[in-house]
Protein backbone atom coordinates (compact mmCIF):
# COMPACT_ATOMS: atom_id res chain seq x y z
CA UNK A 1 0.00 0.00 0.00
CA UNK A 2 1.22 3.86 -0.23
CA UNK A 3 2.14 5.57 2.43
CA UNK A 4 -0.56 7.58 3.98
CA UNK A 5 -0.16 11.41 2.89
CA UNK A 6 -0.80 13.74 6.30
CA UNK A 7 -1.32 17.20 5.91
CA UNK A 8 0.04 19.22 8.84
CA UNK A 9 -0.83 22.35 10.27
CA UNK A 10 0.71 23.32 13.61
CA UNK A 11 -1.16 26.59 13.82
CA UNK A 12 -0.59 29.23 16.30
CA UNK A 13 1.64 29.15 20.07
CA UNK A 14 1.78 25.83 22.00
CA UNK A 15 0.27 24.05 18.33
CA UNK A 16 3.89 24.90 16.53
CA UNK A 17 5.29 23.15 19.66
CA UNK A 18 3.45 20.01 20.58
CA UNK A 19 2.97 19.06 16.81
CA UNK A 20 6.68 18.53 15.91
CA UNK A 21 6.74 15.86 18.74
CA UNK A 22 3.49 14.10 17.83
CA UNK A 23 4.90 14.06 13.74
CA UNK A 24 8.09 13.00 15.80
CA UNK A 25 6.53 9.75 17.47
CA UNK A 26 4.53 8.91 14.25
CA UNK A 27 7.95 8.90 12.84
CA UNK A 28 9.47 6.89 15.21
CA UNK A 29 6.77 4.08 15.17
CA UNK A 30 7.61 3.22 11.53
CA UNK A 31 4.46 3.75 10.31
CA UNK A 32 4.74 3.93 6.51
CA UNK A 33 3.14 7.85 6.20
CA UNK A 34 4.38 11.35 4.43
CA UNK A 35 4.18 14.50 6.00
CA UNK A 36 3.50 17.85 4.22
CA UNK A 37 3.68 20.92 6.05
CA UNK A 38 0.89 24.11 5.78
CA UNK A 39 1.77 27.21 7.73
CA UNK A 40 -2.20 28.42 7.84
CA UNK A 41 -1.55 30.17 10.95
CA UNK A 42 -2.13 33.68 12.93
CA UNK A 43 1.67 34.66 11.60
CA UNK A 44 0.42 34.01 7.98
CA UNK A 45 -2.39 35.98 8.70
CA UNK A 46 -0.58 38.94 9.55
CA UNK A 47 1.94 38.51 7.37
CA UNK A 48 -0.52 38.43 3.65
CA UNK A 49 -3.91 38.70 4.94
CA UNK A 50 -4.51 34.86 3.80
CA UNK A 51 -5.41 31.84 5.90
CA UNK A 52 -6.64 29.24 3.72
CA UNK A 53 -6.15 29.27 0.00
CA UNK A 54 -8.53 29.05 -2.89
CA UNK A 55 -8.92 25.42 -2.93
CA UNK A 56 -7.64 24.61 0.61
CA UNK A 57 -10.31 22.35 1.61
CA UNK A 58 -10.42 21.20 -1.84
CA UNK A 59 -6.59 19.72 -1.86
CA UNK A 60 -7.11 18.72 1.47
CA UNK A 61 -9.55 15.92 0.56
CA UNK A 62 -7.67 15.43 -2.67
CA UNK A 63 -4.44 14.92 -1.72
CA UNK A 64 -4.47 13.70 1.93
CA UNK A 65 -5.47 11.04 3.64
CA UNK A 66 -5.60 13.00 6.89
CA UNK A 67 -5.27 16.23 8.48
CA UNK A 68 -2.76 16.62 11.82
CA UNK A 69 -3.68 20.27 13.38
CA UNK A 70 -1.82 21.99 16.57
CA UNK A 71 -4.16 24.41 17.28
CA UNK A 72 -5.41 27.95 16.53
CA UNK A 73 -6.11 31.36 18.01
CA UNK A 74 -3.85 33.96 18.68
CA UNK A 75 -4.03 37.65 20.53
CA UNK A 76 -2.66 39.37 17.97
CA UNK A 77 -5.61 38.93 15.97
CA UNK A 78 -8.66 39.56 18.37
CA UNK A 79 -11.40 38.92 16.08
CA UNK A 80 -10.29 34.90 15.58
CA UNK A 81 -10.57 35.12 12.13
CA UNK A 82 -7.82 33.17 10.81
CA UNK A 83 -9.29 30.39 13.25
CA UNK A 84 -12.62 30.72 12.08
CA UNK A 85 -11.93 30.14 8.96
CA UNK A 86 -9.19 27.56 9.26
CA UNK A 87 -10.37 25.48 12.08
CA UNK A 88 -13.79 25.57 11.29
CA UNK A 89 -13.39 26.38 8.16
CA UNK A 90 -12.01 22.54 8.23
CA UNK A 91 -14.59 21.05 10.07
CA UNK A 92 -17.62 22.52 8.19
CA UNK A 93 -16.19 22.97 4.61
CA UNK A 94 -14.66 19.37 4.56
CA UNK A 95 -18.22 18.38 6.48
CA UNK A 96 -16.36 16.85 9.30
CA UNK A 97 -19.44 16.19 11.38
CA UNK A 98 -18.43 13.81 14.38
CA UNK A 99 -15.97 15.33 16.57
CA UNK A 100 -14.75 12.37 18.72
CA UNK A 101 -13.43 12.99 21.63
CA UNK A 102 -12.19 9.34 23.87
CA UNK A 103 -11.94 10.25 27.92
CA UNK A 104 -9.22 7.49 28.50
CA UNK A 105 -7.56 8.02 32.33
CA UNK A 106 -3.34 6.24 30.97
CA UNK A 107 -3.03 6.50 34.33
CA UNK A 108 -4.80 7.37 38.55
CA UNK A 109 -1.96 9.95 39.39
CA UNK A 110 -3.26 11.75 36.97
CA UNK A 111 -7.29 12.31 37.68
CA UNK A 112 -8.33 14.64 40.41
CA UNK A 113 -11.41 12.59 41.88
CA UNK A 114 -10.22 10.84 45.28
CA UNK A 115 -9.74 7.01 44.77
CA UNK A 116 -10.41 6.77 40.54
CA UNK A 117 -9.17 3.96 39.01
CA UNK A 118 -8.15 3.88 35.17
CA UNK A 119 -11.52 2.18 34.35
CA UNK A 120 -13.40 4.56 36.15
CA UNK A 121 -12.60 7.00 33.54
CA UNK A 122 -13.19 5.52 30.11
CA UNK A 123 -15.78 6.84 27.76
CA UNK A 124 -15.72 9.07 24.91
CA UNK A 125 -17.52 12.40 23.64
CA UNK A 126 -19.31 11.98 19.95
CA UNK A 127 -20.12 16.04 19.57
CA UNK A 128 -21.94 17.32 16.74
CA UNK A 129 -19.20 19.02 14.59
CA UNK A 130 -21.12 20.89 11.89
CA UNK A 131 -24.40 22.74 12.81
CA UNK A 132 -26.13 24.21 16.72
CA UNK A 133 -24.72 27.28 17.72
CA UNK A 134 -21.12 27.45 15.71
CA UNK A 135 -23.40 27.95 12.34
CA UNK A 136 -22.73 31.75 12.81
CA UNK A 137 -26.56 32.31 11.69
CA UNK A 138 -27.27 36.00 13.53
CA UNK A 139 -26.38 39.44 13.70
CA UNK A 140 -26.75 41.98 16.31
CA UNK A 141 -29.74 45.37 15.61
CA UNK A 142 -29.08 48.69 17.40
CA UNK A 143 -25.44 47.84 18.53
CA UNK A 144 -23.93 50.74 20.68
CA UNK A 145 -27.38 51.58 22.49
CA UNK A 146 -28.75 50.50 25.27
CA UNK A 147 -31.21 48.79 23.04
CA UNK A 148 -29.07 46.90 21.56
CA UNK A 149 -30.16 42.87 20.56
CA UNK A 150 -27.58 40.20 19.60
CA UNK A 151 -28.94 37.00 18.05
CA UNK A 152 -26.99 33.76 17.41
CA UNK A 153 -29.33 30.91 16.13
CA UNK A 154 -28.82 27.70 17.29
CA UNK A 155 -29.41 25.33 14.07
CA UNK A 156 -30.45 21.77 14.35
CA UNK A 157 -31.25 19.50 11.35
CA UNK A 158 -32.62 16.36 10.96
CA UNK A 159 -29.81 15.05 8.71
CA UNK A 160 -27.37 16.68 10.72
CA UNK A 161 -28.69 15.35 14.21
CA UNK A 162 -29.61 11.63 12.83
CA UNK A 163 -26.37 11.32 11.22
CA UNK A 164 -23.91 11.52 14.62
CA UNK A 165 -26.52 10.18 16.61
CA UNK A 166 -26.11 7.22 13.95
CA UNK A 167 -22.37 8.08 13.89
CA UNK A 168 -22.38 7.32 18.05
CA UNK A 169 -24.12 3.95 17.51
CA UNK A 170 -21.91 2.65 14.66
CA UNK A 171 -18.90 3.92 17.21
CA UNK A 172 -19.97 1.88 19.82
CA UNK A 173 -20.78 -0.99 18.20
CA UNK A 174 -17.14 -0.98 16.35
CA UNK A 175 -15.30 -0.24 19.66
CA UNK A 176 -17.04 -3.18 21.67
CA UNK A 177 -19.12 -0.22 23.59
CA UNK A 178 -22.29 -1.19 25.17
CA UNK A 179 -24.32 2.05 26.15
CA UNK A 180 -24.90 5.01 24.29
CA UNK A 181 -26.30 8.07 26.18
CA UNK A 182 -27.28 11.00 24.53
CA UNK A 183 -27.57 14.57 26.38
CA UNK A 184 -29.61 17.76 25.81
CA UNK A 185 -31.67 20.26 27.09
CA UNK A 186 -34.78 19.48 25.57
CA UNK A 187 -36.78 20.15 29.14
CA UNK A 188 -36.51 23.99 27.71
CA UNK A 189 -35.50 24.01 24.26
CA UNK A 190 -38.34 21.84 23.37
CA UNK A 191 -38.40 22.57 19.64
CA UNK A 192 -34.39 22.03 18.86
CA UNK A 193 -33.61 19.47 21.49
CA UNK A 194 -36.49 17.48 21.23
CA UNK A 195 -35.98 17.11 17.46
CA UNK A 196 -32.62 15.12 19.44
CA UNK A 197 -34.78 13.07 21.52
CA UNK A 198 -37.08 11.94 18.56
CA UNK A 199 -34.43 10.72 16.18
CA UNK A 200 -32.59 9.53 18.81
CA UNK A 201 -34.95 7.11 19.78
CA UNK A 202 -35.69 6.39 16.12
CA UNK A 203 -32.26 5.26 15.51
CA UNK A 204 -31.52 3.68 18.52
CA UNK A 205 -34.25 1.23 17.74
CA UNK A 206 -31.97 0.15 15.16
CA UNK A 207 -29.13 -0.91 17.35
CA UNK A 208 -31.00 -3.33 19.87
CA UNK A 209 -27.79 -4.81 20.89
CA UNK A 210 -26.76 -1.10 22.76
CA UNK A 211 -28.43 0.33 25.59
CA UNK A 212 -30.15 3.79 24.76
CA UNK A 213 -30.13 6.34 27.46
CA UNK A 214 -30.78 9.81 28.02
CA UNK A 215 -29.74 13.02 30.34
CA UNK A 216 -29.70 16.31 30.52
CA UNK A 217 -26.37 17.68 30.24
CA UNK A 218 -26.40 19.62 33.43
CA UNK A 219 -27.03 16.21 35.06
CA UNK A 220 -24.45 14.96 32.87
CA UNK A 221 -21.58 17.16 34.27
CA UNK A 222 -22.45 16.49 37.31
CA UNK A 223 -22.48 12.31 37.03
CA UNK A 224 -19.10 12.97 35.02
CA UNK A 225 -17.69 13.98 38.26
CA UNK A 226 -19.26 11.64 40.58
CA UNK A 227 -19.61 8.53 39.03
CA UNK A 228 -17.61 8.49 35.12
CA UNK A 229 -17.69 4.63 35.42
CA UNK A 230 -21.43 4.84 34.52
CA UNK A 231 -20.36 6.45 31.30
CA UNK A 232 -19.64 4.74 27.90
CA UNK A 233 -20.63 6.70 24.44
CA UNK A 234 -22.15 10.36 25.15
CA UNK A 235 -23.62 12.21 22.30
CA UNK A 236 -24.35 15.21 22.63
CA UNK A 237 -24.58 18.83 19.96
CA UNK A 238 -21.78 21.25 19.55
CA UNK A 239 -21.88 23.62 22.08
CA UNK A 240 -22.79 21.00 25.06
CA UNK A 241 -19.78 18.97 23.47
CA UNK A 242 -17.04 21.46 23.60
CA UNK A 243 -18.18 22.19 27.39
CA UNK A 244 -18.53 18.66 28.47
CA UNK A 245 -14.73 17.39 26.54
CA UNK A 246 -13.18 20.52 28.69
CA UNK A 247 -14.63 19.11 32.10
CA UNK A 248 -13.64 15.52 30.70
CA UNK A 249 -10.26 16.25 29.76
CA UNK A 250 -9.74 17.55 33.57
CA UNK A 251 -10.41 13.62 34.60
CA UNK A 252 -8.33 12.91 32.57
CA UNK A 253 -5.16 14.92 33.83
CA UNK A 254 -6.31 18.28 32.44
CA UNK A 255 -6.32 19.69 28.55
CA UNK A 256 -2.45 18.57 27.82
CA UNK A 257 -4.16 15.29 27.63
CA UNK A 258 -7.00 15.06 25.76
CA UNK A 259 -6.87 13.84 22.08
CA UNK A 260 -9.61 14.48 19.26
CA UNK A 261 -10.87 13.50 15.77
CA UNK A 262 -13.16 15.21 13.56
CA UNK A 263 -14.79 12.87 11.48
CA UNK A 264 -16.64 12.46 8.22
CA UNK A 265 -16.42 8.28 7.31
CA UNK A 266 -14.78 7.41 3.78
CA UNK A 267 -13.15 10.98 3.90
CA UNK A 268 -10.46 12.92 4.97
CA UNK A 269 -10.61 13.36 8.82
CA UNK A 270 -9.12 15.86 11.09
CA UNK A 271 -7.31 15.38 14.02
CA UNK A 272 -6.11 17.51 16.55
CA UNK A 273 -5.46 18.06 20.31
CA UNK A 274 -8.55 19.48 22.35
CA UNK A 275 -6.29 21.99 24.05
CA UNK A 276 -6.01 25.92 22.41
CA UNK A 277 -2.70 27.79 22.08
CA UNK A 278 -2.31 28.55 25.27
CA UNK A 279 -0.50 31.73 24.45
CA UNK A 280 1.06 32.56 28.46
CA UNK A 281 2.90 28.94 27.56
CA UNK A 282 3.98 29.68 24.05
CA UNK A 283 7.28 29.60 23.18
CA UNK A 284 8.58 28.42 26.93
CA UNK A 285 9.26 24.54 26.24
CA UNK A 286 6.53 23.68 28.63
CA UNK A 287 3.28 22.96 26.79
CA UNK A 288 2.29 19.20 27.47
CA UNK A 289 3.03 17.14 24.43
CA UNK A 290 0.90 14.45 25.32
CA UNK A 291 -2.64 15.66 23.91
CA UNK A 292 -1.01 16.09 20.60
CA UNK A 293 0.51 12.62 20.73
CA UNK A 294 -2.19 10.56 21.76
CA UNK A 295 -4.02 12.84 18.74
CA UNK A 296 -1.33 11.45 16.20
CA UNK A 297 -2.03 8.10 18.05
CA UNK A 298 -5.83 8.16 17.37
CA UNK A 299 -5.15 9.71 13.19
CA UNK A 300 -2.96 6.15 12.54
CA UNK A 301 -5.85 4.16 14.33
CA UNK A 302 -8.32 5.68 12.09
CA UNK A 303 -5.86 5.20 8.97
CA UNK A 304 -5.85 1.46 10.03
CA UNK A 305 -2.13 1.54 11.31
CA UNK A 306 -3.33 -0.41 14.56
CA UNK A 307 -0.18 -1.92 16.23
CA UNK A 308 1.38 1.54 15.23
CA UNK A 309 -0.83 3.80 16.56
CA UNK A 310 -0.71 1.58 20.20
CA UNK A 311 2.81 1.41 20.44
CA UNK A 312 2.22 5.19 20.72
CA UNK A 313 -0.34 5.58 23.09
CA UNK A 314 1.65 2.65 25.53
CA UNK A 315 4.81 5.04 25.55
CA UNK A 316 2.74 7.68 26.53
CA UNK A 317 1.43 5.53 29.26
CA UNK A 318 4.92 4.32 30.00
CA UNK A 319 5.83 8.21 30.50
CA UNK A 320 3.15 9.22 32.74
CA UNK A 321 4.14 5.96 35.42
CA UNK A 322 8.00 6.88 34.68
CA UNK A 323 7.12 10.67 35.56
CA UNK A 324 8.26 12.25 32.51
CA UNK A 325 5.91 14.70 32.57
CA UNK A 326 5.56 18.21 31.91
CA UNK A 327 4.86 20.84 34.70
CA UNK A 328 1.02 21.17 33.50
CA UNK A 329 0.92 17.39 34.86
CA UNK A 330 2.86 17.47 37.83
CA UNK A 331 6.52 17.01 36.32
CA UNK A 332 9.37 19.53 35.81
CA UNK A 333 10.66 18.11 31.64
CA UNK A 334 9.95 20.67 29.07
CA UNK A 335 7.97 19.78 25.51
CA UNK A 336 10.84 18.51 23.92
CA UNK A 337 12.52 16.50 26.66
CA UNK A 338 8.48 14.80 27.07
CA UNK A 339 8.46 14.77 23.48
CA UNK A 340 11.88 12.89 23.16
CA UNK A 341 11.43 10.69 25.76
CA UNK A 342 8.45 9.48 23.85
CA UNK A 343 10.45 8.88 20.61
CA UNK A 344 12.62 6.40 21.65
CA UNK A 345 10.37 4.53 23.56
CA UNK A 346 8.03 4.14 20.58
CA UNK A 347 11.53 3.32 18.53
CA UNK A 348 12.46 0.61 21.31
P1 LIG B 1 -6.29 26.72 26.04
O1 LIG B 1 -6.63 25.30 25.82
O2 LIG B 1 -5.27 27.30 25.12
O3 LIG B 1 -5.79 26.89 27.55
C1 LIG B 1 -6.63 26.60 28.67
C2 LIG B 1 -5.77 26.28 29.89
O4 LIG B 1 -5.15 25.01 29.72
C3 LIG B 1 -4.63 27.25 30.11
O5 LIG B 1 -4.42 27.36 31.49
C4 LIG B 1 -3.45 26.58 29.44
O6 LIG B 1 -2.21 26.98 29.98
C5 LIG B 1 -3.74 25.11 29.72
N1 LIG B 1 -3.23 24.23 28.65
C6 LIG B 1 -3.82 24.01 27.45
N2 LIG B 1 -3.09 23.17 26.72
C7 LIG B 1 -2.02 22.84 27.46
C8 LIG B 1 -0.89 22.00 27.24
N3 LIG B 1 -0.72 21.31 26.10
N4 LIG B 1 0.03 21.91 28.22
C9 LIG B 1 -0.12 22.57 29.37
N5 LIG B 1 -1.17 23.37 29.65
C10 LIG B 1 -2.11 23.51 28.69
O7 LIG B 1 -7.65 27.54 25.95
P2 LIG B 1 -7.93 29.11 26.06
O8 LIG B 1 -6.94 29.76 26.95
O9 LIG B 1 -9.36 29.23 26.35
O10 LIG B 1 -7.70 29.63 24.59
C11 LIG B 1 -6.46 30.15 24.08
C12 LIG B 1 -6.59 30.34 22.57
O11 LIG B 1 -6.71 29.06 21.92
C13 LIG B 1 -7.83 31.11 22.15
O12 LIG B 1 -7.48 31.89 21.02
C14 LIG B 1 -8.83 30.04 21.77
O13 LIG B 1 -9.81 30.48 20.86
C15 LIG B 1 -7.90 29.03 21.13
N6 LIG B 1 -8.41 27.64 21.14
C16 LIG B 1 -8.13 26.91 20.04
C17 LIG B 1 -8.49 25.58 20.00
C18 LIG B 1 -8.18 24.79 18.78
O14 LIG B 1 -7.49 25.25 17.90
N7 LIG B 1 -8.64 23.57 18.67
C19 LIG B 1 -9.09 24.98 21.10
C20 LIG B 1 -9.35 25.77 22.25
C21 LIG B 1 -8.98 27.11 22.26
C1 LIG C 1 -12.44 23.16 20.63
C2 LIG C 1 -12.29 24.66 20.70
C3 LIG C 1 -12.99 25.33 19.51
C4 LIG C 1 -14.47 25.02 19.64
C5 LIG C 1 -12.75 26.83 19.37
C6 LIG C 1 -11.29 27.18 19.30
C7 LIG C 1 -13.45 27.39 18.16
O1 LIG C 1 -12.73 25.16 21.91
O2 LIG C 1 -12.03 22.56 19.63
O3 LIG C 1 -12.94 22.56 21.59
O4 LIG C 1 -15.20 25.77 20.32
O5 LIG C 1 -14.89 24.05 19.04
MN1 LIG D 1 -13.24 23.61 23.33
Amino acid sequence: MNPRRIAVVAGDGIGKEVIPQAVNAVRASGARVEFADFDWSADRYLRDGTTVPPDGFAMLQRDFDAVLVGALGDPRVPTNIHAKEILLGMRFRMDLYANVRPVKLLDESLCPLKNARTADVNFTVIRENTEGMYVDVGGTFKQGTPDEIAINEDVNTRKGVERVIRYAFEYARQHGRKRVLMADKSNVLTHAHGLWQRVFKQVAAEFAGLQASHMYVDALCLQMVRDPGSLDVIVTNNMFGDIVTDLAAALQGGLGMAASGNIRPGTTSMFEPVHGSAPPLAGKNVANPMGAILTASLMLEHLGLKSEAQRIEQAVVAAVRERKLTADVGGNMGTREVGEWIANRVAS
